[in-house]
């Protein structure tokens, strides 16, 4: 703590001068989380609050896609991410030719995209949704089938809550698709009362042990909510420890794996990125004007 306090301050103090948020997803770690964030939240939270940002520079704590997706709906401030870098196994597993080939192959069904893709890929789409949306947006269209791409595994867990026929992508999230159910059942059997929550980028063998599913917000909140004696987060290693302060009587039992993407934003980072301005997201007018409807659409979608 006594080597990041000066970059606390220093970010802190920047970043008032320059006019500038700081949108964190819950993965970010700890010292970024809580000590230099404005809004924290899970991509569908951020994305709505990148809407509303008053500010001049948007400095994305967490990953590409979530850095394009502020861009897209904030096309006249400047936004930033501290390490270029910072990819996503899902966003990497599809591109905006695999789903014009789609549209050939399954003419008139509507496209779903996780808004873990690149811009070209939701320019090429119908709508996006996150993991806290999805079946809304699959159901919206009032049609029998949809595709809902690229992760197989929200899309099966999708299946799993509508009548709607999904089609799905084969991409994975690599931290995600790690766990297992044999390491979950063991965990629940050392740790009686044990409640399991998982994210839907897990596999369906991992889910039907959970007892909760959600986004990362959904998580926190099922936990914040019902205050269980023992939590496993099936997630990424930061999650609980960025809410494990605010529970003292939650027991958090840890087989997380790491994001390694979100793992590069740190505050050294984060600091020459304001003291630099860089490094500067841009999207291609010509895609990104296809890709903002795609993600407006779902912004917009009233529950
Ligand atoms: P959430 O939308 O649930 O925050 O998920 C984003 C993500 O990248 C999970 O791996
Ligand atoms: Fe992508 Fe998985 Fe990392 Fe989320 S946790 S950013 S889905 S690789």
């Amino acid at each position: 703590w006594p080597v990041m306090a000066p970059y606390v301050k220093a970010i802190n103090d920047l970043k008032k001068q320059r006019n500038a948020v700081i949108l964190a997803h819950n993965y970010q770690t700890p010292e970024i989380f809580h000590c230099v964030a404005d809004i924290v939240g899970d991509s569908l939270q951020l994305a709505q609050e990148a809407v509303k940002a008053d500010a001049d520079i948007i400095v994305q704590c967490g990953v590409h896609f979530m850095a394009e997706t502020s861009k897209l709906l904030n096309p006249d401030k400047l936004v930033l991410i501290p390490d270029m870098r910072a990819g996503c196994s899902l966003a990497a597993s599809i591109t905006g030719a695999d789903v014009r080939l789609l549209r050939e192959r399954y003419p008139g069904v509507p496209i779903v995209t996780y808004v873990n893709t690149s811009a070209d890929v939701k320019a090429e789409s119908d709508i996006c949704c996150t993991s806290s949306n999805a079946v809304e947006v699959v159901e919206s269209f009032g049609k029998d089938t949809v595709l809902c791409i690229p992760d197989e595994y929200l899309a099966k867990y999708v299946q799993t809550k509508t009548d709607v026929k999904i089609l799905a992508w084969k991409g994975h999230c690599e931290v995600h698709e790690r766990f297992t159910a044999e390491e979950l059942l063991a965990y629940r059997e050392a740790n009686p009362g044990l409640e399991i929550i998982a994210h839907p980028e897990c596999p369906p063998e991992v889910i039907k042990v959970a007892d909760f599913t959600g986004s990362t917000s959904g998580m926190i909140g099922y936990v914040r909510e019902n205050k269980p004696r023992k939590a496993l987060l099936v997630t990424e290693c930061s999650m609980a420890s960025n809410i494990a302060a605010d529970l003292p009587g939650v027991e958090f039992i840890r087989p997380c794996n790491l994001c390694p993407h979100m793992k590069r934003i740190t505050l050294p980072k984060i600091l020459e990125s304001l003291v630099e301005l860089k490094d500067e997201v841009t999207v291609d007018p010509l895609v990104a004007d296809r890709a903002r409807q795609a993600v407006e659409r779902m912004v917009n979608l009233k529950s």
